[in-house]
C-alpha cells in the first residue's frame, strides 16, 4: 500500500496528493508533473515507470537534453483536480513576469528512491506553487493532516517555506486562516530547540511550534537529510511530528490546544494550497520537497506511523549532483568560453567584477592569475564545488543579485550557498555547465562579457534566451596560473 490508501484505510482520505518522484497510491499511473524545456518551451508529463511506481526520471531526461526546464504542475493524484501551478502574487509579488513566483528547475534535487532516479522540486526564493481553487480541502475550522519529505539540509530563515492550506486571496486575511507545515529556521514568530531548522505549524501571523507562541523546547532542531514533516488540525487541536524519511518512526514534537493567542480557536481555514511560499506570498524562502498530502479529517497517529514505515521502505538516497567532465578538488582551473566570436576568452576578475577576458600563454602573469581559480570542495554542499581566486586567497566566485561576483569569504551560510556551483555536462554539448547550487535555473554565463548566474529566459537582460547554451558552456582547462 502507498501512503495514500493507508490514508483511506484509517478513514481520512487524501484530498491532495503531490509528488514528483512517486506514486502515492498503488494504483497511481497517471502523470506526476509536467516539465517545460528551454530549447522550444514545449512541455511533456511525468508518469510513473509502472503503476504505484517511481517517477520516470529517464524520459524527463531525454525530453531535457540539452537544454533547461522548469517543473510547471505537480499533479494531484487523489482525482480531486488539486494541481499547484506557478504561484501568483498576492500581498507580495514574485519575482518573474507579472508579479509571479518563479518556477523551479526540474533537476535541481536529484535522489534515487531504492537506487531508481527520480528528482525532487528544489525551490530557491522566489519560487512557489499555489492552486486557489482546491476542492476537498478542510476550511474554517474543518479537520485535515498533512505530510510532506522535504531536505533536512535546504532551508532558510525567510517567511515561509510552506506546504498546506493557506488563503484563496493569496493575502494574509488574519489569524488562522492558514493551517501548513512550516520548515526552516525562522525566528520571527515561534521556535523549538537549538537553533533549528525546526517544523512549525503556519497558521497565518505565526509559526507555531506548541502552545506557546514563543519557544517550545520539545520541537526539536531537524538533522537528518530526509524529513518527513507532519501538521494535522481539529477544532481546538493539532500536532506536529517528524520523522527521518530514510529510517526509523516518527516523533510527537507537539499535540495539544490551539495557540495561547486569538483568532486560532476557532481556526478560519480557506482551503487553498500553497508550497514554497508563505499565505500572502511571501517568497524568501527555499526548500526542497519530494512528496506530500493533505487529507480529510483529522488522521490517527497509527494511520501516520504506517505512512512513514511506507516512505522509509521507498529509500530515499542522494545521489550525484554533477555530470560532465570531472573537476579535480586542489586544481588550478581557467574556464575557457565556448561563444562562437568570444572563444579568445576566459572567465577573469577584475576587482570584485567577474568577466571574461582575453587571456593567452603571452598575457601578463597578472592576467593570468585573475583568469585562474582553485577548485574547492563546495562550502555549502561538499557534493559540489566552489572556485577561489588564484590571486586573492581566501575570495570566492560567488553570485549576489545574480551577478558574479569576486568576494571574500565572510563564513555565512549565505555566502556559503552563493558560492557553491554544480557542474553539468555542457549544455551544448562540449565542457561544463557551471549550474548554482542555490538557484539551480542558473549558470554561470558571460553577457556582454560580464558573468551572471543567469537562466534560459527571465525577467533581466542576461537571462536572454539567444545563445544562452552557448555562453553557458565552458572548457574547463588546466589554469593559467
Ligand atoms: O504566518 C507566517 C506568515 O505571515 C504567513 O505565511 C504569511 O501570510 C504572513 O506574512
Ligand atoms: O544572487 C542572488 C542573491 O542576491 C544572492 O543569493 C544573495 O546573496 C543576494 O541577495
Ligand atoms: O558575452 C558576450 C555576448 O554578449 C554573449 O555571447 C551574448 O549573449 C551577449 O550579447
Amino acid at each position: 500500500a502507498a501512503p495514500c490508501d493507508l490514508y483511506s484505510s484509517g478513514g481520512t482520505p487524501c484530498i491532495a496528493a503531490h509528488s514528483t518522484t512517486r506514486a502515492l497510491y498503488s494504483a497511481y499511473s497517471g502523470s506526476l508533473y509536467q516539465v517545460k524545456r528551454g530549447s522550444d518551451n514545449t512541455t511533456t508529463n511525468i508518469t510513473p515507470l509502472s503503476a504505484g511506481g517511481v517517477a520516470n526520471a529517464a524520459a524527463q531526461d531525454t525530453f531535457c537534453a540539452s537544454t533547461t526546464c522548469l517543473i510547471t504542475i505537480i499533479y494531484d493524484q487523489s482525482g480531486k483536480g488539486n494541481h499547484l501551478t506557478q504561484a501568483p502574487p498576492g500581498g507580495f509579488s514574485g519575482p518573474d513576469l507579472n508579479g509571479y513566483d518563479n518556477l523551479a528547475s526540474a533537476t535541481g534535487a536529484p535522489v534515487t528512491l531504492n537506487g531508481q532516479k527520480a528528482y525532487g522540486v528544489f525551490m530557491s526564493p522566489g519560487t512557489g506553487y499555489r492552486n486557489d481553487a482546491a476542492s476537498g480541502t478542510a476550511t474554517g475550522d474543518g479537520s485535515e493532516g498533512m505530510y510532506a519529505v522535504l531536505d533536512g539540509t535546504h532551508y532558510n530563515g525567510a517567511c515561509c517555506y510552506d506546504y498546506g492550506n493557506a488563503e484563496v486571496s493569496n493575502k494574509d486575511t488574519g489569524n488562522g486562516h492558514m493551517e501548513a507545515i512550516y520548515f526552516g529556521t525562522s525566528t520571527s514568530w515561534g521556535t523549538g530547540a537549538g537553533s533549528g531548522p525546526w517544523i512549525m505549524a503556519d497558521m497565518e501571523n505565526g509559526l507555531f511550534s506548541g502552545e506557546s507562541v514563543t519557544n517550545n523546547a520539545a520541537d526539536l532542531s531537524i538533522t537528518s537529510r530526509f524529513v518527513t514533516a507532519i501538521i494535522k488540525g481539529e477544532p481546538n487541536q493539532w500536532a506536529i511530528r517528524a520523522g527521518n524519511s530514510a529510517s526509523g518512526a516518527l516523533s510527537t514534537y507537539y499535540s495539544g490546544v490551539r495557540p495561547a493567542a486569538s483568532g486560532y480557536n476557532p481556526m478560519s481555514k480557506e482551503g487553498a494550497i500553497i508550497l514554497g511560499i508563505g499565505g500572502d506570498n511571501s517568497n524568501g524562502a527555499q526548500g526542497t520537497f519530494y512528496e506530500g498530502v493533505m487529507t480529510s479529517g483529522y488522521p490517527s497517529d497509527a494511520t501516520e506511523n504506517s505512512v512513514q514505515a511506507n516512505i522509509v521502505a521507498a529509500g530515499y538516497a542522494t545521489t550525484s549532483l554533477t555530470s560532465g567532465p570531472a573537476l579535480t578538488v586542489g586544481s588550478s582551473i581557467s574556464f575557457h568560453v565556448t561563444t562562437p566570436g568570444y572563444t579568445t576568452r576566459y572567465i577573469a576578475h577584475t576587482g570584485t567584477t567577474v568577466n571574461t577576458q582575453v587571456v593567452n600563454s603571452s598575457s601578463t602573469t597578472a592576467l593570468q592569475q585573475q583568469a585562474s581559480w582553485i577548485v574547492v570542495a563546495g562550502l555549502a554542499n561538499s557534493a559540489c564545488y566552489s572556485f577561489e581566486s588564484v590571486d586573492t586567497a581566501g575570495s570566492y566566485i560567488r553570485h549576489y543579485n545574480f551577478a558574479l561576483l569576486l568576494n571574500t569569504n565572510d563564513g555565512t551560510k549565505q555566502f556559503h550557498e552563493d558560492a557553491t556551483f554544480c557542474p553539468i555536462a555542457g549544455l551544448s554539448g562540449e565542457g561544463n555547465s557551471i549550474r548554482s547550487w542555490s538557484y539551480p535555473t542558473r549558470y554561470f554565463r558571460h553577457y556582454a562579457n560580464v558573468g551572471y548566474a543567469a537562466s534560459n529566459g527571465g525577467v533581466q537582460t542576461f537571462d536572454a534566451p539567444a545563445s544562452f547554451n552557448n555562453d553557458v558552456t565552458f572548457l574547463v582547462v588546466d589554469g593559467f596560473a
